[in-house]
């Protein structure tokens, strides 16, 4: 059997460069490898509708804003399958089923369920659906036979929930589904980019985001006010690489081309660093060489996105046309999970002439 992939994303905004270096950019080369058999990429608007119950309008303007980018990265709707989660009615059922494989303690324990449940101040009062968003993940990898599933390493315990589940499904019930497994970004820099700030993570309430549809002043600005090494006061000073918010940007989206292009005096990135880390070399430099390097990458996605923004109806479509085609497989996922599980009375006509024969005799 051919490779699989399932991946995607909550449509709670636009998706910004750290989306983008860590998941968009290997969705395409991986879409374009032709090493997979099928790939489908879920707009998760079920899950974002998990914490965001009282704002059903807000996932519902992202769920465009999301395909947008996705087209505008070059994820190809002949290629990939696009899909809207929550037009997949079949993803419910297998969850239910899923449930009873799953201890509340299990998901209690799950990191990434509690760092949410912190930053969300749900302590008190945790939503039952937001609680089991990892239970429908995993019917959501599971419908679709993934075998692999491309995300950042914040998702890692919700794919050993999926094993974890397949597991028990198998050992259970028989042979069934598919065990996935996680394909991580390839560079450090990209498992998480942080913010413009410095900070952990790229996130819209914390207003420190790049996004992909960003226009070309709104980037250099950013850029130019990023947060650096707060000791390298003179040009002088010796500076830090760690944790400087360029050089990781830099890390993440710089080639030698780019120098060659736009910094000829330093042949690659390892160059500019020791210049940095022995002093003379200014932030604003830096700064400018990052301008450049993030101007040439998000330029054709933004015209790209505008093209498609003309024709809104069209990814309205593809996302149809998608989510239809999803249907079909989760549906044919879901009659073998009712076989397994033995909750297939009409179709099963051994057992309807076992009944008969016991009320023969
Ligand atoms: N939890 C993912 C996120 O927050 C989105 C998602 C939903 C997903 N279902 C998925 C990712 C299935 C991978 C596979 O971004």
């Amino acid at each position: 059997m051919g490779k699989i992939i399932l991946t995607g994303d909550r449509p709670t905004g636009k998706l910004h460069v750290g989306h983008y270096v860590g998941s968009l950019r290997r969705r395409v080369e991986l879409q374009n490898s032709g090493e997979y058999e099928k790939i489908f990429i879920m707009i998760a608007d079920a899950q974002a509708l998990t914490d965001n119950a009282d704002n059903p309008e807000k996932v519902r303007q992202n769920v465009i804003e999301v395909a947008l980018d996705y087209l505008a990265c070059g994820l190809d709707p002949a290629k990939s399958t696009l899909l809207i989660q929550s037009q997949i009615p079949q993803l419910c059922e297998l969850s239910f089923y899923y449930m009873n494989l799953v201890t509340v303690s299990r998901l209690q324990r799950n990191p990434t369920v509690k760092a949410e449940i912190q930053m969300r101040n749900f302590e008190a009062s945790i939503p039952v659906g937001f609680f089991c968003y990892p239970i429908s993940q995993a019917a959501d990898i599971t419908a679709f036979k993934a075998t692999t599933v491309p995300v950042g390493e914040d998702q890692m315990p919700m794919i050993e929930q999926t094993k974890e589940i397949v597991h028990k499904f198998n050992s259970v019930y028989g042979e069934t589904l598919v065990d996935p497994k996680i394909l991580l970004p390839e560079q450090e820099a990209c498992l998480r980019l942080p913010g413009i700030d410095g900070k952990a993570k790229m996130s819209k309430s914390l207003g420190n985001c790049i996004y992909l549809s960003e226009e070309p002043e709104d980037i250099k600005k950013k850029v130019m006010s990023m947060y650096t090494d707060p000791d390298h006061i003179r040009v002088q000073d010796p500076g830090k690489i760690e944790g400087n918010t360029v050089f990781t940007y830099l890390d993440a989206f710089s080639c030698p081309e780019h120098f060659e292009r736009y910094l000829p005096e330093y042949a690659n990135l390892d160059e500019l660093k020791d210049h940095y880390r022995r002093g003379g070399l200014g932030d604003v430099k830096v700064k400018r060489f990052l301008n450049e390097v993030l101007q040439e990458t998000l330029e054709p996605i933004r015209n790209r996105r505008k093209e498609f923004q003309k024709d809104i109806p069209y990814v309205y479509d593809v996302l149809k046309e998608g989510s239809r085609q999803a249907r079909e497989v989760a549906e044919q996922t879901l009659q073998e999970v009712r076989d397994a599980m033995k909750i297939n009375y009409f179709d099963d006509l051994d057992l309807i002439r076992e009944q008969a024969e016991k009320y023969q005799a």
